[in-house]
Parts: C-alpha cells; sequence; structure tokens
C-alpha cells in the first residue's frame, strides 16, 4: 500500500462510539502520527506521556518508518546506538530536552556512571531486545522498495551489526546470573510490562527507604484517568531501584548482587532467543566473525532451554522466576506464551498453549472486540481491563506474536492475528493499549509505536 498522508482526516477518536477508519485512511493517520512526533532529531514515543526515546519503543518505530522513509528508519536505530553504553547495554531511555518526563535525568543522575555515554543523557537500565528484530524489518522491507533503499540498508546492517553483538554479549555478561539461564531483569521497567502482575511477588520484597528523595509524578497529568496508570505504591518501588541503583553508581555487578529486585524475565529471553537468531543470519549474510556467530547459537540455544524449562507441568505457561528467592512466580500473563515465540519447548506443551491462547480464557474470550490476547486473561482474579498492564491489549506485543507466528511458518494465526491487530487500531486514535471489551484507548493517544505497527500491518505483501 502508498501512504498518503494527504488522506489522513481528523475524526473522533475514541469517543463514545467508535470510528472505524478504511485501511488507506487508517494507514495516513499512522504516518501522521509518526511524522508529528518526530522532534527532527528522535521521534518520541508519544507527544505528551513519553516525550522521549525508548529503546524498544524505537525499535518498532524504526519498523513503521522504514514504510515511509529507509533513510529515517536507519536514523532513528542510529541514534539509539549512539547512546549505547560502552560496556554494551543499550538504555532503555535517551533523553530529549523536554522536561515534562519524570523521572528525568537528573534523578536517574547516570552522568557520572563509568560506562555511560558523555553526549547524551539516558536513563541506566534497558529493555527488552528486539532491536535485532527491528534491523531485519527494515532490511526487508528496504529491500523491497528499491534499489538505494537496499543499498543503505544493507550498509547499515552491516555496521550495525557489531553494536548489537556487543548489546546481547551484556546481556549475556551482566544479565544471567544463576543457573535458571534466563535473562535477568534488576527493575519492572526494564520488562517494558511495568506493572504487570508478573511482578508483584518480587515488588513485595522492595522496601522503599526513608532516603527515598520526595518525588512528583508528572504521568498522570498525561491520561485521563489515574486508574489507567501505575499506582503510587507501584511508583515508590520503581523510584526506590533507582535510588538503589544510583548508590551503586550503576556498576551491574553490584546492582545484580544486591539490587532487591532480581528475576528471570522468561518474555525476555524468548525474545532475547529470537533476535539471536536473526542476529545469526544477518551475520553470515555480512560475513561475521565465526566465534561471535557461534556465541549467538550458544546463547540462543542456551535461552530457548531456560524458557522450556520455566513451564509449568499442568498449564504449559512459561514462568518467571525470582532470583532473590528461588521461587517460580505463577503468574498467568500474556508472558506464559513465551515458548510460542521462540520455540524450544516439547510438541505437547506447545500444543496446550496454542489451545489456551485460541480458548475463551485468552484470545477466544466471547466479550473480546478484537480476537488477540490480553496482557492478562479476562478470567484471571485482578484483571482489570483499564489499568496498564494488568487486562489491556496492547498492539505491540500483538505485532511481536504476527512476526514470530510468521517465522514460524504459522501463516494463517498470523494473519488472524494481524486482522485482529487492525480491528483493535481502526478507530486512529493509535492508543498506547486498549479496553479489550470496548476499543477504548488508554494511557497516550497518537502512540508512535502503535502507529508504527499499524503501519507495518497495513503496508504487508
Ligand atoms: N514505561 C515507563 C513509564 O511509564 C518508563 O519506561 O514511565
Amino acid at each position: 500500500m502508498t501512504v498518503d498522508v494527504t488522506n489522513a482526516t481528523d475524526g473522533p477518536a475514541g469517543g463514545r462510539r467508535r470510528v472505524r477508519y478504511p485501511e488507506p485512511a487508517l494507514a495516513a493517520r499512522a504516518a501522521r502520527v509518526l511524522r508529528d512526533n518526530d522532534t527532527g532529531a528522535v521521534i518520541t514515543a508519544a507527544p505528551r506521556l513519553y516525550p522521549h526515546m525508548w529503546s524498544w519503543d524505537a525499535a518498532f518505530i524504526s519498523i513503521g518508518l522504514a514504510r515511509l522513509d529507509v533513510q529515517r528508519a536507519i536514523a532513528e536505530l542510529d541514534t539509539l546506538f549512539a547512546a549505547q553504553w560502552r560496556n554494551g547495554m543499550v538504555p532503555h531511555i535517551v533523553f530529549t530536552e523536554n522536561d515534562a518526563y519524570f523521572p528525568g535525568p537528573d534523578r536517574w543522575g547516570t552522568d557520572e556512571a563509568l560506562d555511560g555515554p558523555r553526549h547524551v543523557r539516558t536513563s541506566g537500565i534497558c529493555q527488552p531486545p528486539v532491536h535485532a528484530i527491528a534491523v531485519r524489518r527494515v532490511l526487508d522491507i528496504a529491500r523491497r522498495s528499491g534499489p538505494d533503499d537496499r543499498i543503505d540498508a544493507e550498509r547499515f546492517a552491516r555496521r550495525i551489526w557489531p553494536k548489537l553483538y556487543a548489546w546481547h554479549r551484556w546481556l549475556v555478561e551482566y544479565r544471567t546470573p544463576g543457573s535458571s539461564g534466563l535473562v535477568a531483569i534488576v527493575h519492572g521497567w526494564e520488562s517494558g510490562m511495568d506493572n504487570s502482575p508478573r511482578w508483584d511477588v518480587p515488588y513485595d520484597g522492595v522496601h522503599p527507604g526513608a532516603a527515598l528523595p520526595p518525588y512528583v509524578r508528572k504521568d498522570l497529568r498525561n491520561v485521563g484517568d489515574p486508574g489507567e496508570r501505575p499506582t503510587d505504591r507501584e511508583y515508590d518501588r520503581y523510584l526506590w531501584l533507582i535510588e538503589e541503583m544510583r548508590r551503586a553508581g550503576y556498576d551491574q555487578r553490584k546492582i545484580v548482587a544486591n539490587s532487591s529486585f532480581l528475576v528471570g524475565d522468561v518474555f525476555i529471553t524468548a525474545l532475547f532467543a529470537m533476535s539471536c537468531d536473526v542476529l545469526i543470519e544477518l551475520g553470515e549474510e555480512f560475513g561475521q566473525d565465526t566465534d561471535e556467530l557461534h556465541d549467538l547459537a550458544d546463547w540462543a540455544a542456551k535461552a530457548r532451554d531456560a524458557v522450556a524449562a520455566s513451564c509449568h507441568s499442568v498449564s504449559g505457561m512459561a514462568r518467571d522466576r525470582d532470583l532473590r528467592t528461588n521461587r517460580w512466580l505463577d503468574t498467568q500473563t500474556i508472558a506464559g506464551f513465551s515458548p510460542l515465540l521462540c520455540g524450544g519447548a516439547p510438541d505437547d506443551v506447545q500444543l496446550r498453549l496454542l489451545s489456551l491462547l485460541d480458548s475463551d480464557r485468552w484470545s477466544g474470550h466471547p466479550d473480546l472486540l478484537a480476537p488477540v490476547p490480553p496482557s492478562v486473561s479476562p478470567m484471571r482474579p485482578g484483571f482489570n481491563p483499564r489499568q496498564y498492564w494488568r487486562g489491556p491489549q496492547w498492539p505491540v506485543i500483538v505485532w511481536l506474536f504476527t512476526w514470530a507466528f510468521e517465522r514460524r511458518g504459522w501463516h494463517e494465526r498470523a494473519r488472524h492475528l494481524r486482522d485482529g491487530g487492525i480491528r483493535l487500531t481502526e478507530d486512529g486514535s493509535f492508543g498506547e493499549y486498549f479496553q479489550p471489551f470496548t476499543g477504548e484507548p488508554l494511557g497516550s493517544t497518537e502512540q508512535s509505536w502503535t502507529a508504527a505497527v499499524v503501519l507495518d500491518w497495513l503496508c504487508e505483501d
């Protein structure tokens, strides 16, 4: 599909009657969101709530951008990786000058961190490693869009490969402690699923000290209803973990040894396995060092084994592991389907997961507006259809499943999910997340990554 931005007609978004834009107009609106959120230097994750560059947002955004302008897509990933820390970490936020977001760079206090970049201010944690997937997608799109784009994207893929390898090596060196093989996070924000019930038990072990400096949340000003965001109790814990990291000078070894939150994240581990596969493909194509390719194959295999080993013996669902208490976390969320992303679990487990995914406990729930999995099962006690990661549907998560299912050769399933993703987002609001029964956009609107994945779906061959 050719995207014509002049087709981006204005209209009510998320009002009482849900609008349904036809595909060309929806694509045009998505393109306009990306254009409007472009500061000239970065595309902000969202205009008001998130006025900076976020790591995994930038990866998805580059995929949508590639549908419009391959050069601009490349520039976005280059900007993110220019902020990569010297030890290999890709920071979760690259700050712009905007001060409407909290916690900003002063609160993170990473300026003195030994490994941090000097020319730009960043946060001190990471986010899911989906960047190799984005590079692969940008390259594939560029190859179909014309010879100049192809040459640029190939040069770019060659140039960014060592940085991606360094990023993956950082995750292995610093973030696979203990014997579970799961990639560990030291803050719920690193998972991208900030207040998912996945983290409730580990956060119970985080006790904000009296030394927590006072703060004022800014996020609540930018959403219609504060109930759509994490609670103050959760924020105290988020801020306390930052305080602990600041005190450790962002020394990863100290943080992993001492932080009050350390959890093996099964969803990140599955994404890591897939991203290693992609890096191997790209590395083979562009003649990268064979030792490094072997490393990646080894890391991917270990990550898959870890995901498979986490599966619950009855439900089959994959589980996170609290590495502070050495306990499995049995909370069932969308992350439980991680083996369907990366493969590696026994066939009977995968079949069980597929039938669970299709069942009325997940995507087949009869009251869903769009048949795509919510962040938490509507049947689960504590499911909240409006609150951040505690129930709503997230288009980017749907995109990850469509991408993985396509790669696994499950084309019909991928198509079904993609259609559901478009149904969810066709109101043209580009909500950050959606109320699963009504399709009401929640959190931010004009969220860049939502616009990006919708564009990618709509422009698919
Ligand atoms: N998602 C977080 C926030 O809401 C930051 O990563 O601010």
